[in-house]
This record gives structure tokens, C-alpha cells and sequence, in this order.
């Protein structure tokens, strides 16, 4: 099968917003890499490229283990079928997932503006580093190291924050933290 056969063939999740606990929960390493691992990487990149997003993290859909998948690169056209209903069509996928992931170096310094599927409407800038060193492990526990620059060096920031349990707007200012804060809570409360 297709690699993006494969992919978009799983199933989407609920994607949990802020300020669930599980967002600010300290998630437990992975250590059982079977086939439960492999479904559940394949819903999650599902879900990631149906909301559409390009990084969701394994605590943002209710788990709290270190695992995290990327896409930096691909496009989503939407056409319309014979029904008038949309459909998407994927290009240039290019998947990426981490296991356990560690940022063991870091340099330089960058800001960008940010948003997060568990912050529905908040786009902020955030500095971040500019090129950053990751070992992480894939679906079979296999070990890897990457250096990362650009939008994927910011995507895994923000997703190895969301590990961490920390969202990204905990890292503004705090009069723009605190403003988005209560403006969240109300939103869910209402
Ligand atoms: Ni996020």
C-alpha cells in the first residue's frame, strides 16, 4: 500500500483544547513499540493532516506518552465532488514521527508566529531557538538524531513542548498569557 494510502486511511481522533489537564501533564516515555504503536501514529497523522495541522502531539488527543508526528511540507487542495461536497486532495506528504524525542543541542534565536490545534484562534509570536539537535526513536524503537533549522526546528519546539506539558501561549508574555487564560476558560465554560 501507498504510503499516503496508508496514512489516510486511519481514523481521526478528538483533539483535546486548552486548558484540559492532560495539556499540562508531564507525558511518560513510550516503551512498548507493536502494532497498537503503528494505529495509533497512523489516526494521529490522520487527524493531523484533516484538521489540517503540521505537528500534533500524543497529549493534544488524550494520551500522555512522548510521542509526536510532523508535516512541514505538504499541500491540501480542496476540490468539489459531483455533490457539491468538498474533498481534499493531498500532495508531497512527508511524514515524519518521534518517539521519545530529546533536544540535545540547541543555537541561535528565532521568533514565528504560532498557533496549536488545542488553542483553536490564538496565533501569537514565540521566540524559539533557531537550529536545534533532536534524538528521538521511530515506530520500532530504532534510534535517530537529525539536526533541524526553519519550520521544522520551530514544529518540534512546539511539539516537544507539548511533552512537556506546556502550551505554547505559557511561553508569551505574561499580560498575553493571562489575557488568552481566562479568554480559554470562558470559551470552554460557555
Ligand atoms: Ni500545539
Amino acid at each position: 500500500m501507498k504510503l499516503e494510502n496508508y496514512i489516510l486511511s486511519g481514523k481521526k481522533l478528538p483533539i483535546v483544547t486548552y486548558p484540559d489537564p492532560v495539556l499540562s501533564t508531564v507525558a511518560k516515555p513510550v516503551t512498548e513499540f507493536g502494532e497498537p504503536l503503528k494505529e495509533l501514529v497512523r489516526d494521529m497523522l490522520y487527524t493531523m493532516y484533516h484538521a489540517p495541522g503540521i505537528g500534533l502531539a500524543a497529549p493534544q488527543i488524550g494520551k500522555s506518552i512522548r510521542l509526536f508526528v510532523i508535516d512541514v511540507n505538504y499541500d491540501r487542495e480542496i476540490t468539489k465532488n459531483a455533490e457539491g461536497k468538498a474533498e481534499y486532495q493531498y500532495s508531497d506528504l512527508e511524514p515524519m514521527v518521534f518517539v521519545n524525542p530529546v533536544i540535545t543541542g540547541t543555537s541561535g534565536a528565532t521568533t514565528y508566529e504560532e498557533g496549536c490545534l488545542s488553542v483553536p484562534g490564538v496565533y501569537e509570536e514565540v521566540k524559539r531557538f533557531d537550529s536545534i539537535n533532536v534524538k528521538y526513536q521511530d515506530m520500532d524503537g530504532k534510534e535517530h538524531e537529525i539536526n533541524a533549522n526553519e519550520l521544522l526546528s520551530i514544529c518540534l519546539q512546539h511539539e516537544n513542548d507539548h511533552l512537556d506539558g506546556i502550551v505554547f501561549i505559557e511561553r508569551l508574555s505574561n499580560l498575553k498569557k493571562n489575557f488568552y487564560k481566562k479568554k480559554m476558560v470562558k470559551e470552554k465554560v460557555r
